[in-house]
């Protein structure tokens, strides 16, 4: 019988002993650029999705973008595709975007997970932590100042220990240096109508806090020339 836990799965032992962290060679891989990450995430078996799967959905977008978007798992639609949020869900979020002047085309779009749950069921805790090394590079090599983080197993991925999301959607987090907003995930609100309106709202609130760093930015950029005046001016005063 093999009792080895496949690479990135918390087995047995491991999950008795909470303390105890088993890495794995994937753990300690990080890629060089985002196509190699994508192939990796297509050639990815670290947990039983990577057998049950249609088509793995590393994400697309940009790799500069300035705004990454983090989602659940791909849909049934997304499994069928390769990409993510190409579904009804995907359809409201193109909305939302358009909705704030932004399209597909000014952000990086992902999901916790890489593959599609049988049935769309919730993300297993094994399956979260076998994908976290793919997110976790995605952040790494995307660098994005807005993280908007979709739904409640986005948040307690990126930002755990934090309230609810009906606590915390439309705020803005800070960490390291990169600006968390939580929001309502899309799909719920196609689900619970009276979501429609705080999604809306929270939406507002990611364009808001776009307005202040662009605002802080240009600050910025008009007041690097004068401080880097002031080296030659110390010149012609003492020199
Ligand atoms: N819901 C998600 O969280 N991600 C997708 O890609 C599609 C629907």
């Amino acid at each position: 019988m093999n009792t080895t836990a496949p690479a990135g799965v918390t087995s047995g032992a491991e999950r008795s002993r909470p303390d105890l962290r088993v890495y794995t060679f994937a753990d300690l891989v990080t890629f060089a650029d985002l196509p190699s990450l994508s192939r990796a995430v297509h050639d990815c078996r670290r947990c039983p999705l990577g057998a049950s799967r249609t088509h793995a959905v590393p994400g697309v977008g940009p790799a500069d973008a300035r705004i990454l978007i983090v989602g659940e798992a791909p849909g049934q639609n997304e499994d069928l595709q390769g990409e993510p949020f190409v579904g009804a869900a995907g359809k409201l979020l193109d909305q939302l975007l358009r909705g704030i002047g932004l399209s597909r085309a000014d952000v990086f779009i992902t999901n916790i997970l890489k593959c599609r749950p049988p049935g769309n069921r919730d993300p297993q805790p094994d399956e979260v932590e076998a994908c976290s090394p793919f997110l976790e590079d995605q952040l790494r090599l995307i660098r994005p100042e807005v993280v908007l983080v979709l739904g409640r197993h986005a948040l307690a991925r990126l930002l755990p220990g934090q309230d609810s999301i009906t606590r915390v959607h439309g705020r803005v987090i800070s960490r390291d240096g990169v600006s968390y907003i939580p929001v309502y995930h899309p799909a719920a609100a196609l689900y619970n109508s009276f979501l429609m309106k705080p999604l809306e709202q929270d939406f507002q609130a990611v364009r808001a806090h776009l307005d202040r760093m662009a605002a802080r930015r240009a600050v910025e950029a008009t007041a690097q020339p004068v401080a880097a005046a002031r080296p030659e001016e110390q010149l012609t005063l003492f020199g």
